[in-house]
């Protein structure tokens, strides 16, 4: 994987690609607008039947990874709500802010490291100050042409009210991240199950941030989903823990792979001080080529005891680990590799997209070769609908039958081996089928045709990435179709 310079923003082409993409979402039925109906709500959007299905996939690939297939991981649900004194001790009520600036004349607010890259400039490693300095060097204005103010901060979390009363008592904030949910029930865990160092809690739960700027559809939200891990170490064997660290780098990067990112998209960089977070000794972000330019798309923390120690001071309750062999007591250090959900989604949609000239549909009856093709190529693994089968005409009952029974067989069979995602499809005519579930991502189309009636030849299979078609046995099909998809 290459390390490298931050890539500029490619321009207008690939613009229309991010366009191209949100469109085929909605008409798809994977992400709509939040709040669509009442003009929307920035920062929020809203998944349908095929985004769920993708985000599921996703997700459970994680969570047999990362949880169910590993002995030292421990899963957890904790509740968005928490305690005040949480966000507190972790340094959140502090320090969970972004750099404001304020144009002079409308009032408007910019996020100023992202109004200095719109700008040109660079802000990546820059301190507040240094922001602050470039602005006031260069005399930048606002996007509507009027001086800036100083550069300020504003703390990201969304503040609530507990209850009938609203005083600071009452405060509460909707988590910014899941891992203090974490944190808070590491004692709980260790209580319960009485693990031996290292392990881990993980968790998969929403978050919210009061972005400045919500931008780039999926990729910065107010409302998102993350998958973390906080995995316990022994901070007494520091050489441990850096291989520790590196060996949930590499688990991150065979995580992308699984879910089929293209390699040759992804980057490793280390964050410099200023840019990480105010808990982390060490950061590495990895980054991925979207259609916007390089951004990050995971992150792996090396927390050190910061949070134990923190809510062990704040709570009175003792968060330390009591080693039974060596008779030592101490606070263990915390590796945190972290996934965005929505990113990710982002990063699979943006990396599957592909448009090319080709038939339409060769012997879907169309005959037209001259129109452009836009398909989705997901891995299997991730593909919301991973097959579809088809009547090869909708008015002709014996066909509809077949496909009926045919699509209840592979469905029962499929799960038999852990793959969904099975569906029926007569809407339109063929050609029709073809493109919505090339724009869905399906990898396979089974049809029906009256060769398979009349004449027991069995049924067509397209593959989606070549659109050949291949006539085949029942049998044979289902083979083919446990052989790809549960693997
Ligand atoms: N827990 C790390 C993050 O939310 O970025």
């Amino acid at each position: 994987m290459p390390e490298t310079e931050k890539k500029a923003a490619p321009a207008a082409k690939e613009e229309t690609k991010m366009e191209k993409i949100v469109s085929l979402s909605k008409r798809r039925g994977f992400i709509y607008q939040g709040s669509e109906i009442y003009g929307g709500l920035a920062g929020t959007w809203d998944f349908g039947p095929h985004g769920v299905a993708l985000k599921n996939n996703i997700k459970n690939l994680w969570w047999k990874r990362f949880v169910e297939d590993r002995e030292d991981m421990y899963g957890v649900d904790a509740a968005i709500l928490m305690n005040q004194n949480v966000w507190k001790a972790s340094g959140h009520v502090a320090t969970f802010s972004d750099p404001l600036v304020e144009d002079m004349k409308t009032k408007k607010r910019y996020r100023a490291d992202s109004l200095l890259e719109q700008l040109g400039h660079d802000p990546k490693g820059m301190t507040d100050q240094q922001m602050d300095a470039l602005i006031k060097e260069k005399k930048l204005k606002s996007p509507d042409g009027n001086p800036l103010g100083d550069v300020g901060r504003f703390n990201m979390m969304f503040k609530t009210h507990v209850g009938a009363q609203q005083t600071e008592e009452s405060v509460s904030y909707l988590r910014p991240e899941t891992a203090q949910g974490m944190f808070v029930n590491f004692k709980n865990v260790k209580d319960s199950f009485n693990p031996k160092l290292p392990f881990g809690l993980a968790q998969i739960g929403k978050a919210f941030r009061n972005e400045i700027a919500p931008r780039d559809f999926i990729f910065r939200l107010r409302e998102f989903e993350q998958m973390e891990i906080e995995y316990f170490v022994d901070p007494r064997d520091p050489k441990r823990v850096n291989e520790i660290f590196d060996v949930f780098f590499d688990e991150q990067q065979q995580f992308l792979k699984e879910i089929g990112l293209n390699p040759s998209k992804i980057y490793k960089v280390e964050v410099p001080d200023a840019d990480r977070a105010h808990y982390s000794k060490r950061s590495i972000d990895t980054e991925f080529d979207f259609p916007f330019g390089q951004k990050e798309l995971l992150g792996l923390a090396y927390r050190t005891d910061y949070d134990l120690k923190a809510h062990s001071e704040a709570s009175k309750v003792d968060l330390s680990y009591f080693d039974e062999e060596t008779k030592e007591r101490f606070i263990p250090h915390c590796i945190e590799p972290t996934f965005g959900v929505d990113r990710l989604m982002l990063a699979v949609l943006s990396d599957a997209y592909s448009e090319e000239e080709m038939p339409v549909e060769a012997g879907a009856g169309e005959g037209k070769s001259d129109e452009k093709r836009v398909y989705l190529k997901f891995s299997p693994k991730v593909a919301p609908v991973k097959v579809a089968v088809f009547p090869l005409l909708k008015n002709k009952p014996v066909l509809v039958e077949k496909a009926r029974a045919l699509y209840s067989t592979l469905k029962k069979e499929l799960s038999s081996v852990g793959v969904h995602g099975i569906e029926f499809d007569d809407n339109g005519n063929i050609g029709k089928r073809y493109r919505r579930q090339d724009e869905i991502g399906t990898p396979f189309c089974v049809t029906v045709d009256f060769d398979t009636i009349e004449q027991g030849t069995g049924v067509t299979v397209r593959n989606r990435d070549t659109g050949k078609q291949e006539r085949m046995s029942e049998t044979d099909l289902t083979a083919m179709l446990k052989k790809e998809l549960a693997k």
